[in-house]
């Protein structure tokens, strides 16, 4: 009997309207446009404004949009998994929050906290609830409100970040060799000294000494998380090729985390993998951590013929990191 794989059935994304260009954050720190543009290959990022809006808000513009692309009901979704690091509460969690925004009455979800790696993690973990025969109807959604997060005074990340979100709907396959093939995914506690955000947790929880010291926002020591997150990319994807008799040549797509140009360039080279071949948006919308993947996918899916070979790979905080391989469906 032929293995039940997840195919992608629908692809949803969304960013917010409000753009904050390089020029605008000339204005807020000492930062220019070239900096930005040569260090990181990023023009503008995506800001969520508005009262009451938060990660789960953008979650609900990608079910919705998954949803009418399938011409299927809330009701028919029977799970959702929300990759995120900046949930709309500590709890309860946003998965549950966007079914019930969706009116998803059937459904239960949970979130992954695995920060830029979250998506992977996510499309895994549901791919494995497919693959099962438990359930037929598997939303993945990789979602971050970054702006809640960042610190607009201090130029080595606020300059990085954005806000946006994407997810896919998984079904079963119906045809052999289609799907979500394999996943290698990684995990490095120890990185947590480099990235992280120090105080709201059980470790340190707000007051008004933590305010004050603005520890409610990411704290990244840059170089570090660079080399680590080439390595990882790169060795995750030459372990995912081997495993699955593939050679570079074989893949069709290549779709980065989007961090860094600069580390997308690093994991292209050192591949020997065509630059055309690779799923580029970082210069709109910066590093929207667990929402790049599928926002790539979401942009680039007219691009895709059925049958294409797509490898995605990320690195973020954690450390976790991991790549993908899939075949495209559709
Ligand atoms: C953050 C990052 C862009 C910094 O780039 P970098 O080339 O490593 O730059 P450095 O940190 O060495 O800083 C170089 C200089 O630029 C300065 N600088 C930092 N941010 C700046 C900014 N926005 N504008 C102008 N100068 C800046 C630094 O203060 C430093 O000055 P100094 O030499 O006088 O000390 C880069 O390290 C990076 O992208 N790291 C990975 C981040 C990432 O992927 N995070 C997401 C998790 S996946």
């Amino acid at each position: 009997m032929s293995k039940i794989r997840a195919v992608i059935t629908a692809v949803g994304g969304f960013v917010p309207e409000d753009v904050l260009t390089n020029f605008d954050l000339e204005k807020m720190v000492d930062t220019t446009d070239e900096w930005i543009t040569t260090r990181t290959g990023i023009k503008e990022r995506r800001i969520l404004k508005g009262e009451g809006k938060a990660t789960s808000y953008m979650g609900v513009k990608v079910v919705e949009e998954i949803l009418k692309k399938r011409g299927i009901s809330p009701d028919e979704i029977d799970m959702l998994i929300c990759a995120t690091v900046t949930g709309d509460m500590v709890f309860p969690d946003t998965a549950n929050t966007i079914l019930d925004k969706v009116g998803a009455k059937n459904a239960f979800g949970y979130d992954i906290n695995a920060a830029c790696s979250g998506f992977l993690y996510a499309l895994t973990t549901g791919s494995k609830f497919i693959e099962s025969g438990t359930y037929k109807k598997v939303i993945v959604v990789g979602a971050d409100m970054m702006s809640s997060i960042v610190n607009y005074n201090d130029r080595t990340t606020c300059i990085i970040f954005g806000d946006g979100g994407g997810g896919f709907l998984l079904e079963p396959s119906v045809e052999e060799g289609y799907g979500v093939i394999d996943s290698i995914l990684k995990a490095d506690g120890s990185g947590r000294a480099y990235l992280h955000m120090k105080a709201g947790g059980s470790l340190k929880p707000a007051s008004s000494d933590s305010v004050n010291n603005m520890e409610h926002y990411v704290y990244q020591d840059g170089k570090p998380v660079f080399k680590a997150a080439v390595t990882g990319m790169v060795s995750t994807i030459k372990d995912l090729l081997e495993r699955n008799q593939l050679s570079i040549e074989d893949i069709d797509w290549l779709v980065p985390h989007q961090a860094n140009m600069r580390i997308i360039n690093s994991v292209a080279e050192m591949l020997d993998f065509p630059k055309e071949k690779v799923m580029i948006n970082i210069h709109k919308f910066g590093n929207t951590t667990a929402g790049t993947l599928p926002l790539c996918i979401w942009e680039y899916e007219n691009r895709l013929k059925k049958g294409d070979k797509i490898i995605l790979t990320a690195f973020g905080g954690g450390f976790t990191w991991g790549s993908t391989y899939l075949v495209w469906n559709k």
